[in-house]
């Protein structure tokens, strides 16, 4: 039976989702026996549409890049039963999906739109898949045990570091370990920024630059002052280490600080700045923040370059354990959604 799917938000991520499962569909047929529909889209900008049989996905794409409304997709199933105009709610709570993918803008402060079209999803017996910080960072605890409640999913491999496994990771894989610390490069805008700096380069041309790449947020600040690493430390502090720690209880630091004189002075010192995002398990409880720290050329996170992230878990069982990958991406965002409708298909 075809694993039917919603989407919330048809932009980069969503957009990037279509086309691997595009490229992949035998491939994922094959050999997982995953066999998918994408029944809804709605996007506030890009028009909705439904169909309960399914929509064709080249179309949905297509209308998307010629810049036309999804409500003028042109449905070819014979019981005329499309829908369009359907805002997020009203798709989420009326379509006939089996999974959400929440891809909507969403405040990272409040968590909303999307706690909302969470417990929306939930509440009518569908999983959430979501690459937004706001609901995990905002409420994981309450999203998880209403999820549990409703017998279905709540999945969120793309809210840290992209498709590169860290969530799925901790709680898979390395499931049995006791996690004394995590620590890592947590976004890739600021990475990139540094590394061009130290490069020469002046910090407004390096994020200028970090933008037109497509790794800084439409507004950077909550890459440069360190809040999109902190919602990320707050989501791996409540999910892996099982804290539940709020924004407050972060010390949160960005990279505007930090001069070309003092990344001469770390050269000098064989050394590189870093932002580094910390979880620590203390004798005076949890300790977490993100700040630039001075981090010697020999260690392993000195080596991380350009918008690349690396986590290193601290473990009991099996020493330290680091992964290193993208964290941002059309690509990569697209995948952390697939690698968690492939998990929620294998246990369907
Ligand atoms: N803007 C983020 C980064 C990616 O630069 O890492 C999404 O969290």
């Amino acid at each position: 039976m075809s694993h039917k799917i919603a989407l919330i938000g048809f932009g980069t991520v969503g957009q990037g989702l279509c086309e691997i499962l595009l490229d992949k569909e035998e491939y994922l047929n094959e050999k997982y026996g995953f066999d998918w529909q994408i029944v809804a889209v709605s996007d506030p900008v890009k028009g909705s549409v439904y169909c309960p049989d399914g929509l064709n996905v080249s179309k949905l794409l297509k209308l998307a890049s010629d810049g036309i409304s999804l409500d003028k997709y042109e449905c070819k199933c014979d019981k005329a039963q499309a829908r369009f105009g359907w805002d997020a709610l009203k798709t989420i709570r009326e379509s006939n999906a089996d999974t959400v993918c929440e891809l909507a803008f969403t405040n990272v402060e409040t968590g909303q739109p999307a706690i909302d079209h969470c417990k929306a999803a939930f509440e009518t017996g569908k999983n959430i898949v979501t690459s937004n910080k706001g609901p995990a960072a905002v409420d994981f605890a309450g999203m998880q045990s209403l999820a549990e409640k409703h017998n279905v999913k709540f999945m969120i491999e793309g809210t840290v570091v992209s498709g590169t496994p860290i969530i799925n990771l901790a709680g898979g894989p390395l499931a049995g370990c006791s996690f004394s610390s995590i620590k890592g490069i947590l976004n890739g805008t600021t990475n990139y920024i540094l590394c061009q700096m130290e490069a020469g380069m002046e910090y407004e041309t390096a994020l200028q630059k970090a933008q037109e790449l497509g790794y800084a947020e439409a507004d950077p600040t909550g890459d440069v002052e360190g809040y999109d690493a902190m919602a990320k430390v707050i989501i791996l502090a409540n999910v892996v280490m099982d804290a539940p720690i709020s924004a407050k209880e972060v010390e949160r630091e960005g990279i505007t600080g930090i001069t070309p004189a003092m990344i001469a002075e770390a050269k000098a010192k064989q050394a590189r700045w870093k932002l580094l995002g910390t979880i620590e398990k203390t004798t005076d409880g949890i300790k977490a923040a993100v700040k630039p720290e001075m981090v010697p050329l020999s260690h392993p996170l000195a080596g991380i370059m350009d918008a690349t992230n690396a986590l290193t878990f601290a473990t009991d069982l099996m020493g330290d354990i680091t992964i290193v990958g993208a964290g941002a991406g059309r690509i990569e965002t697209g995948y952390s959604i697939l690698t968690d409708l492939i998990a929620i298909h294998r246990g369907m």
